[in-house]
């Protein structure tokens, strides 16, 4: 058994990390069995999911139809905010009534199990989840596995070990990928778990990257989305090592057809990646550019590292450098003691930059950060205030450059059938836009012009021309 300790998980002193490969074994040992892996969170977890799921069938596991009638079911966390967190104890709550009836494996992984107080209350008072594992022991997960039929498992190690090349991978689609680039985060902003759940910064080599990246062209994928906590410090924990930029123009030679990137931090967004965004056509013109809040006084509380004033000279020079660039951002309000001239500040970001579309959340205590010890207040009735004042303004903005497109043609990667209206085909422009237009399967995995015909704040639609 492994717990882990959010002291230990704050200290960066393992710089000098390995570059180990999995070795894949396939057995029988989860034949005739089914699994079921619910995931959620962000892309990072989505990812972890994908190898999680391919560990399980390299164990001869078959994916079940749902998390409730499987033999093996796995909750794959998320620990940003205190609402994801509730998800998941009430999933588990649920899980436990169907073990009245019958036998099977509960799972837990990702990020909650990361947080000591998480571990622990899984430990003492959830007796029935058979195994934990973290965000760092994904590669022993065929051992745990085994195990938890006869006893118990919980492995989490505070600290991340090295970077896992090779793990078995079963991806989402076969149109788009997820590819890591580096994981954890060393830039532990105040209100924020995920330097504790992720660990220290870690990049990926450049040629495991770029061989990955080459062997899904050859496969016919049409687009990659590089992933990192904080992209642009690609390549600073490895001495000696090529920046984002740099690596940005090696993915973009590979050829493949288009290129994202998730996410961006200001402080460290150079004017080379910039400029290599605007020059090189399969990069996407689309960045995802944090703003959290707008004042200085509550983004120095936060441990931010920029101004606002740094913060939108950033975002005009990307507006004026990167033509047609479409600019997204996540937004915390209700921060400790965020007073409304804070707030408005916020707001007057928003009303320059004009974003295309932004994530927005009420400030969420997360046990073991800085900012948790901070007092507060904020009423939470003024919280909620803030944010529907705040999302009406976004969807305002959404909306009005969505209505810039109109009677204008865009480029579509095709991705599905619409859910709900099997007559339309639905996939993502390069600026990151759902466009949803007339067509069958023939279209899917296909970037096609489509002219826009009307527009709302989340979507368009109109015809394949
Ligand atoms: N409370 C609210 N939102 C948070 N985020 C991260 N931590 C918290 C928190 N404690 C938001 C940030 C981040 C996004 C992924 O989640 O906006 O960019
Ligand atoms: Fe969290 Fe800040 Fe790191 Fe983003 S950059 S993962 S908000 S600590």
């Amino acid at each position: 058994m492994l717990l882990p300790e959010m002291k230990a998980s704050k200290k960066r002193t393992n710089k000098d990390f390995d570059y180990i490969n999995y070795e894949v074994n396939p057995t029988s040992f989860g034949e005739g069995k089914t699994y079921f892996v619910l995931t959620y969170g962000c892309q990072m977890n989505e990812r972890d999911g994908e190898n999680i799921k391919a560990i399980l069938e390299n164990m001869g596991y078959v994916e079940g139809k749902d998390i409730y009638s499987v033999d093996v079911a796995i909750l794959n966390t998320c620990a940003v905010r205190e609402n994801a967190h509730n998800k998941v104890f009430g999933m588990l709550g649920r899980l436990k009534h169907e073990k009245d009836f019958r036998d099977f494996i509960i799972g837990m992984c990702g990020c909650m199990p990361q947080e000591e107080s998480v571990a622990n209350e899984l430990l003492e008072k959830h007796k029935y989840v058979d195994l934990v594992f973290g965000t760092h022991n994904i590669n022993n997960l065929s051992n745990l596995i085994k195990e938890a039929y006869d006893s118990r498992q919980i492995e989490v190690y505070s600290k991340e070990g090295e970077v896992v090349e090779g793990l078995p991978i079963k991806r989402m689609s076969n149109i788009k990928a997820l590819v890591n680039i580096m994981y954890g985060c060393d830039k532990f902003c105040t209100y924020c778990i995920v330097p504790y759940t992720r660990g220290a910064e870690r990049s990926r080599k450049k040629e495991d990257i770029i061989n990955e990246i080459t062997e899904l062209k050859e496969n016919g994928y049409k687009e990659v989305t590089l992933l990192g906590q904080n992209v642009n410090a690609y390549g600073k924990d490895i001495k000696g090592y090529i920046t984002f930029g740099d690596l940005l123009k090696l993915v973009s030679d590979t050829g493949i057809e288009r290129i994202r990137f998730l996410t961006s931090h200001p402080w460290d967004f150079d004017d080379k990646m910039i400029d290599i965004i605007a020059e090189r056509k399969n990069i996407m013109p689309y960045v995802h550019l944090p703003l959290q809040s707008g004042s200085d006084e509550i983004l120095k509380k936060m441990g931010r590292r920029y101004t606002q004033k740094e913060y939108l000279d950033l975002a005009k020079k990307i507006r004026d450098k990167i033509p047609r660039v479409s600019i997204t951002t996540d937004i915390i309000v209700g921060f400790p003691n965020e007073s409304e001239k804070d707030f408005e500040e916020t707001l007057k970001v928003v009303n320059e930059v004009k974003y295309d579309s932004a994530f927005t959340f009420i400030y969420s205590k997360r046990e073991g950060t800085p900012a948790a010890l901070m007092e507060d207040d904020v009423l939470k009735c003024e919280k909620e205030k803030r944010l529907s004042s705040l999302n009406e303004i976004v969807n305002k903005y959404a909306l009005e450059n969505n209505e810039k497109y109109i009677n204008k043609k865009v480029k579509v990667l095709f991705e599905n059938i619409h859910p709900k209206d099997s007559s339309l085909v639905t996939g993502y422009s390069d600026t990151g836009k759902l466009v949803n237009a007339k067509g069958d399967e023939s279209v899917i995995g296909m970037i096609k012009e489509v002219l826009i015909e009307d527009v709302k704040s989340f979507s368009m639609n109109g015809k394949i021309v």
